[in-house]
């Protein structure tokens, strides 16, 4: 079978072979040493594109901010690789690690504002880690500062600033070198609404506009939206890593099959998050009239015909396209398969085993009703 990775989201169809920003594949870490040593992650897997917004969200204590500083290469790796913006990390010199990080910018929630310098000279201070003019300089570092709501606050120190204010200046020094990534651990959390919005648009603008890679770990449910994945962390380890809009899109087709009808929203987004993905060239017989049932199907791309054979003679009974679904009523009847479904052209599909759809199914409504159902829609 072909499985290919996912590639249905409007905003990166087309490039096929991306090359991840952060790339982390069997990553394990442990604080501490001999008795006291503790392990905190876990064979981590994440691969991060350009222009992503990705919210990290998950349990206090669950490695969300140890993750964050090993990609930052705050902290040395240990175990598995990590590769940030190409680069691998694993035994990778200081002076190299300290390029990386110039082009990361950090949002962190202990701020280390230098309590000296006003607010402007807090954020103009990491500017001069590039050769910028003198008029360059001052220009991004008040631009930045206006974006943010500190225009009128630009010449006060720290201590004469309110902690949302002071968030807001440790956000304007991430930012005003405009890195290719930027790490934010719970940057909306001392913010009021407004601010947080205010906050999270510029973030969006940088995601869109200079195909920035933001991410962002929160519990704040008020700047989901901007997400374009949802990443979540249990017990040391990614324990899901969903595609926002792809999930969206497999809603909307499992909404439309009666046997989900009375699926929650909840309900409708775990059943997608379950969903395996398949290609198969034109011409591949996905199901055979007459074979036991072992899956259910939706069509993600492409189209396929159905085939009924009786009497030795095979009629082409309807052409399937995307968002459709097939397979569901051998699996509920128990029956054979009832045609033959063969792909037109290339086509991705996306499946639940046997097993999984039955489950899920017996959550929701009784199977007699799901049963009833489908006999009701035929
Ligand atoms: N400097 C440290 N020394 C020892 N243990 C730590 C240290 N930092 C974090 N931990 C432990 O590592 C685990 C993961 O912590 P952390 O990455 O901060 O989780 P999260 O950000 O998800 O709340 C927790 O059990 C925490 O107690
Ligand atoms: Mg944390």
């Amino acid at each position: 079978m072909n499985t290919q990775p996912d590639k249905a989201t409007a905003k990166t169809a087309g490039t096929a072979a991306r090359t991840p920003v952060v790339e982390v594949k069997g990553v394990n870490f442990s604080f501490g040493q001999g008795e006291g040593r503790k392990q905190v992650l876990y064979d981590n897997h994440l691969s991060l594109y350009a222009g992503e917004i990705i919210i990290m969200t998950g349990p206090s204590g669950s490695g969300k901010t140890t993750l964050l500083t090993l990609i930052g290469t705050l902290r040395g790796l240990q175990e598995g690789s990590l590769k940030v913006f190409g680069n691998e990390l694993a035994g990778l010199g200081a002076s190299e690690q300290e390029k990386i990080r110039r082009n990361i910018g950090f949002i962190f929630q202990a701020h280390n504002l230098l309590d000296s310098l006003t607010a402007y000279q807090n954020v103009k201070l990491v500017t001069e880690l590039i050769d910028y003019s003198p008029g360059e300089s001052d220009r991004l570092t008040s631009n930045i500062l206006t974006k943010l709501g500190m225009k009128e606050r630009m010449r006060y120190k720290p201590q004469s600033l309110s902690g949302g204010q002071r968030q807001r200046v440790a956000i304007g020094r991430a930012l005003v070198n405009r890195p290719r990534l930027i790490l934010a651990d719970e940057p909306t959390a001392a913010l009021d609404k407004e601010t947080g919005r205010q906050v999270v648009d510029l973030l969006r603008d940088l995601a869109e506009n200079e195909g920035c890679t933001i991410m962002i770990v929160t519990h704040d449910n008020r700047i989901l939206d901007v997400a374009d994945r949802i990443v979540t962390m249990v017990d040391g380890y990614v324990a899901s890593d969903v595609d926002v809009n792809e999930s969206l899109t497999i809603v909307q087709f499992l909404k439309k099959c009666s046997v989900f009808e009375t699926f929650t929203p909840t309900l409708l987004a775990d059943v997608a998050g379950k969903m395996q993905r398949e290609t198969h060239p034109a011409g591949t017989v996905i199901i055979k009239q007459g074979d036991e049932g072992d899956k259910f199907y939706i069509i993600r791309r492409g189209k396929l015909d159905v085939l009924k054979e009786s009497m030795g003679k095979v009629d082409v009974v309807a052409t399937l396209e995307a968002g459709a679904v097939f397979g569901e009523l051998a699996l509920l009847r128990k029956e054979p398969r009832a045609a033959t479904v063969k792909s037109v052209e290339e086509v991705e599909l996306l499946t639940l085993s046997k097993d999984i759809f039955m489950d899920v199914i017996q959550r929701s409504a009784s199977f007699e009703e799901q049963l009833r159902r489908v006999y009701f829609a035929r």
